[in-house]
């Protein structure tokens, strides 16, 4: 018998608490604000931002909006960033990627002061997680360890593969099970013999980018199996990198698409901006 691991309840219980510090630090005086910047009208990132905003609005964060066209300058973003920096109003900063292919994302990044990096990419805060400093974190790994630690699933000691190698999930997520005592393993799409890697796998973390792409035979009996996956499929209907109905019932505890890792990306961005304006 699986245990499936409700991400939606779980964001929304992290939600509530931040919902709670938010109110809490304007009783002090301090209204938290999160500056959100998009560039263009990617539609899955204006979907992005309007939960993200949403998720402010219903928390009590002000979130300040940044609309800019398509083919903004690279400079005038980069100002509107040194700007966001300076202003004492607000305390985090997010700029919504992908970016257009005229503007480099690098640069973008390192140009958010990591006082406001509440999505935890630019390279000081990596760095920080590197060595064991505190500094942002960024939100899906994060996440995934507050889904784990919820649910009762020990890291400590534990096989733990995770399968991508992204800036975004991949090595920050292999970084905090190293810091969680789990021992570690990064796989990827060139690794020779994957299956035999997988199968090793207390905890199986999957960001691989392709739909459905592990099945039972990837999964050791009793596994706890996480899935950060999102696609669409044939039938419209949204799928994970792991083929769910193949492979529940070998786990112990599996994350599902949608409602698992999606909903607590943003839980964790919100708690960020707590963090931010602390
Ligand atoms: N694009 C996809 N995911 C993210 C995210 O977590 N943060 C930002 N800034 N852009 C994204």
């Amino acid at each position: 018998m699986f245990q499936l691991i409700d991400g939606k309840s779980i964001a929304a219980q992290i939600k509530e608490e931040v919902k709670e510090e938010a109110e809490r630090l304007k009783q002090a005086g301090i209204q938290v604000c999160l500056a959100v910047v998009q560039v263009g009208n990617d539609p899955a990132s204006s979907v992005y931002v309007r939960n993200k905003k949403k998720a402010c609005e219903y928390v009590g964060i002000r979130s300040a909006s940044f609309e800019l066209p398509e083919d903004t300058a690279e400079d005038e973003l980069l100002e509107l960033v040194r700007r966001l920096n300076e202003d004492d109003s607000v305390n985090g900063i997010l700029v919504q990627l992908p970016l257009p292919e005229h503007i480099s994302e690098d640069k973008v990044i390192q140009t958010i002061s990591p006082d406001k990096d509440v999505d935890g990419f630019h390279p000081e805060s990596v760095g920080r997680l590197c060595i064991g400093e505190k500094g942002f974190l960024s939100c899906t790994p994060a996440g995934i360890i507050e889904l784990l630690r919820r649910s009762g699933v020990e890291i400590q000691g534990k096989e733990c593969v995770v399968v991508g190698r992204s800036n975004i999930v991949g090595k920050p997520m292999a970084l905090l099970l190293l810091k969680e005592n789990g021992t570690v393993t990064i796989a990827h799409s060139r690794t020779a013999d994957l299956k035999e890697i997988t199968q090793r796998a207390d905890i199986l973390i999957v960001a691989i980018g392709r739909p459905r792409f592990i099945t039972a035979d990837y999964v050791k009996e009793g596994a706890t199996v996480i899935d950060v996956g999102i696609h669409r499929n044939e039938d419209g209907h949204l799928c994970g990198d792991v083929d769910f109905d193949n492979v529940k019932e070998k786990t112990a505890f599996i994350t599902p698409v949608p409602g698992g890792v999606g909903p607590m990306t943003i839980a964790m961005l919100m708690k960020n901006c707590i963090a931010a304006a602390k």
